[in-house]
Order: C-alpha cells, then structure tokens, then sequence
C-alpha cells in the first residue's frame, strides 16, 4: 500500500511550477475524436485520469504516441469501436466527454457509468437530456450508457442546474450537429473555453463559451489541431493555499492570475500577501492568518475544487470560519480526516464551522478523495510531527509530481510503498 508521509513544521518558500488544467485535459482528450486526422495536444498534466484516457483513445483504434512527458500526439483517422469498458472508466468521471464526442462522430456511443470522487449522488440528467433534445436515444443498461442517433440537430438547451460536464458534453455533440444549438444556463469556467478554444481550432464554430449562453453552429467536418492546455486553476491554488497555511513565501509560476482571482480574493481577506506578475503570483504570509467565510459557486465563483484545501488553511486561522458548500450535497466526508488530527470543525448540511486556532497532532489520516487528499497535505504541511496519508490513489488521479513539487518548496515529504504482504505478517 502506498503513503504519503509528511513531516510538517516547516514554511514552503522558493517557487513551483504550474502544470496543465486536468479537467480541461480529460475534455480535450476525448474531443479529439471529432477531428478524423491528428491533433498534437501540448501541456498535458501528468496524472492518472490522462493516462487512462489515452488507454481509453487507444482501445477505440485512436494511434496516441507520446512526444515528451507534456506533449501528446494522437490520430483519431480511425476510430472503429465507440465504446469505452468499465475497467477504464470505474475510477474517473470524465470518461463521460466519450459520449458527446463518440455520438458526434459515428452516431453511436456506449460508455460505462462512470466513477471519480464521491460526493454523494452525482446525476448526468442534463448530459442525457440534452443529447435528447438533439434527437439522440439515450439507455442506460448493465452500467452502460448506451447514445445513438441518425442526425443529430441543433436545437435550444435551457439546463436546469449550472453543469461543468453537462456543457462540455452536449457542445461536443453539437459540434457537428445540423443547424444552430444555443446552450443556456452554462457553465463558464476556464476549461469551458478552453475546450471551445480547442474545437474551434479544430474547425468548430462555437461563440460565447465563458459566458451564460454558447452558440454552435454544426460543421460538416473537423480536422486534427495542435493545441497548448492552460494552467491548471486549481493546483495553483491548492499551492497557493499551502504556502499560505505555513507562513510561506513563494512564486506559483506557469498560471494565468485571472483564473485566480476569487483565490486571491480570499486569501488577502484571510491576511496573505498575493502579488501578480503576467504568469506568476507570489504568494507571502507573515501576520496570522484571519479567519473568514467561503462559499463555493460555479465560475466566477469561489470554486468547489478549493473548498477543502481552504478549510485545512484555515483550522490555523484565529476565530471561526463558515465554510458553505454551494456546488456538491456532500463534499464534507474529509473533515473527519480532519477532526482525527485535532481539528474543531461541525458540519451542518453544506455548512462547516471551523474554530481556528485548535492543537493539531500528526495522527494516520486517508485521502477521500481528491481535494480532501489536498486538504490532509495542507493539514500535515502544517504540523510538527509525521502525517501519514493514505489512499492516495485519488491524489494522484490529479496532482501531477506532487511530491517533486511540494519537496521543490521545502516541504518534508516522501511516498512509501509498503508491500501489502508485510502488512498481512503484521496483522
Ligand atoms: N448535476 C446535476 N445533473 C447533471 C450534472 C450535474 O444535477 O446532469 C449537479 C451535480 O450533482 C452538482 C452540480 O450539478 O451538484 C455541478 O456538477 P457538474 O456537472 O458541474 O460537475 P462535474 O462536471 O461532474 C466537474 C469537475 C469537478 C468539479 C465540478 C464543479 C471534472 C472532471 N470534474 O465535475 O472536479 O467539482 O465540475 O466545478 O471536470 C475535482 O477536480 O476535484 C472535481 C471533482
């Protein structure tokens, strides 16, 4: 079994470079199905859910051929199968952007229900409905989504819930769908446009991504692209947070600060000391920090992805911290992690209550799932003592080198990998 070991105590400071934004990667992996020819995708993070979607490619015929460790050239000329197994999809949810794109290309997509985080129910109503009202026949059976359709034609999508995946997915199959789709209610983060930007550089003609309403007109045909993925948002706030929990100073290079802005907006609130360059912040906390309340919303909003990693920050704030979850119905379920080191945290619903200021103690912890995984290197960072964390097969399901990067900080930190027949002996 492997674990993260941290030895906490010590200020991050120096400087650590930002790699590509995974959850605009598992969209543009998959989009690369709709242009039949090559596309060279630059800035890939280095992480499990992108290994498995370049499985997934290569399983349906796609030729993926890796030019260096960021840098991947897949030819998508010829796709025979649209079909994407349980075995690859079962740990990650992005598998789902198959759908859109499978559908758009050959009429036909059968995907397998799947995995990633668990934050209670997560429903792929709006994906469904939307492929519906473009004419497609949705089926769920054995764990399959099945999605066929003859013609697919553009129509008007008003989504009921504010859907990162749901947008993503039904603009995939619109790419190429006969006449105009206008999607409402959308979802505007970074990796939306991103992904339009990489259509469009495909062929596509998508206008308004970013904003409330996108516009697709179908084209007949698409062609491979070369295309550079932005900086990933949310490891760079994840480090920008952990710097700032142990009274650090250090530059986050490789970021775009305006993705930034409502991380930077709460960390000054709390007391930290952010100056940004054009693809750099500098993040330096030297007052305690101040205690505040968070509330997490979709673009332009505080983003749900950070909300643990600002909880842990903040177990060493002075005074309370309201904490609102306002995307997720249940993604408090790593504050007990928290609690097993001596955090004063009450959850009510989508609120938790934190009393800064409490003695933590290093003590065995597991990561469960991917920003808790986060929130327990934060917490660990942050402690004199050694915290060992594990399960964090989720952690590394989206943080690309996070020991390399975390060590480039300063931090004391190690994975090791206990063979799980000297477990056995010892039970
Ligand atoms: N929802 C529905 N019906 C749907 C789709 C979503 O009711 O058909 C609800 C969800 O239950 C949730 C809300 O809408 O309450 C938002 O869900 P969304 O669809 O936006 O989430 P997602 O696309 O499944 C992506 C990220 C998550 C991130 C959310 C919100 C990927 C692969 N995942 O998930 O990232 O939390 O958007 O920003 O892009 C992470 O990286 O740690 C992570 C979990």
């Amino acid at each position: 079994m492997k674990k993260l070991v941290v030895s906490g105590g010590k200020k991050l400071c120096g400087s650590v470079s930002i790699g590509g934004a995974k959850n605009a990667t598992v969209a543009i992996l998959p989009a690369t199905v709709l242009g039949e020819g090559v596309s060279i995708i630059h800035n890939i993070p280095n992480v499990n859910d992108v290994s498995l979607e370049l499985r997934m490619l290569e399983e349906m015929g796609a030729k993926v051929r890796l030019i260096d460790k960021k840098t991947v050239e897949i030819d998508t000329t010829n796709i025979v199968s649209p079909t994407v197994s349980y075995e690859l999809a079962k740990n990650m949810r992005a598998s789902y952007y198959f759908l859109g794109s499978l559908l758009a290309r050959m009429g036909t997509a059968s995907v397998s229900m799947p995995g990633g985080c668990n934050f209670g129910v997560r429903p792929i109503d709006q994906h469904i409905k939307g492929f519906e009202l473009m004419g497609a026949t949705v089926e769920i059976e054995k764990g399959m989504i099945n999605a066929k359709s003859e013609k697919l034609t553009g129509t008007h999508i008003y989504f009921d819930v504010v859907s990162v995946g749901a947008t993503m997915n039904v603009m995939l199959a619109a790419c190429k769908a006969d006449g105009l789709t206008i999607l409402e209610n959308v979802a505007k983060e970074p990796h939306i446009v991103d992904l339009a930007n990489y259509l469009n550089s495909m062929g596509a003609e998508i206008r308004g991504a970013g904003t409330d309403i996108i516009k697709i007109r179908g084209v007949k045909e698409m062609h491979g692209a070369e295309y550079t993925i932005i900086p990933d948002q949310i490891e760079a706030g994840t480090y920008m947070t952990a710097v700032a929990a142990t009274g650090g100073n250090a530059i986050i290079e490789n970021v775009i600060p305006k993705h930034l802005e409502s991380i930077t907006a709460k960390l000054r609130s709390a007391g930290v000391t952010i100056e940004e360059g054009d693809d750099w912040v500098r993040v330096n906390r030297v007052e305690p920090l101040k205690a505040i309340n968070v509330t997490t919303m979709p673009h332009p909003g505080f983003p749900t992805d950070m909300q643990p990693q600002i909880a842990a920050m903040l177990l060493g704030a002075e005074g309370t911290s309201i904490i609102t979850e306002g995307v997720w119905d249940n993604r408090f379920k790593y504050i007990d992690e928290l609690v097993r080191l001596g955090a004063k945290i009450t959850v009510d619903g989508k609120v938790a209550v934190i009393t800064g200021g409490a003695q933590l103690t290093a003590a065995p912890v597991k990561a469960t799932d991917l920003r808790g995984g986060a929130a327990m290197i934060i917490a660990g960072l942050c402690i004199d003592g050694i915290t060992e964390i594990e399960e964090i097969v989720h952690i590394e399901r989206g943080y690309e080198d996070v020991v390399e990067k975390f060590r480039g900080l300063g931090a004391d930190i190690k994975i090791i990998d206990t063979p799980d027949e000297i477990i056995a002996k010892v039970i």
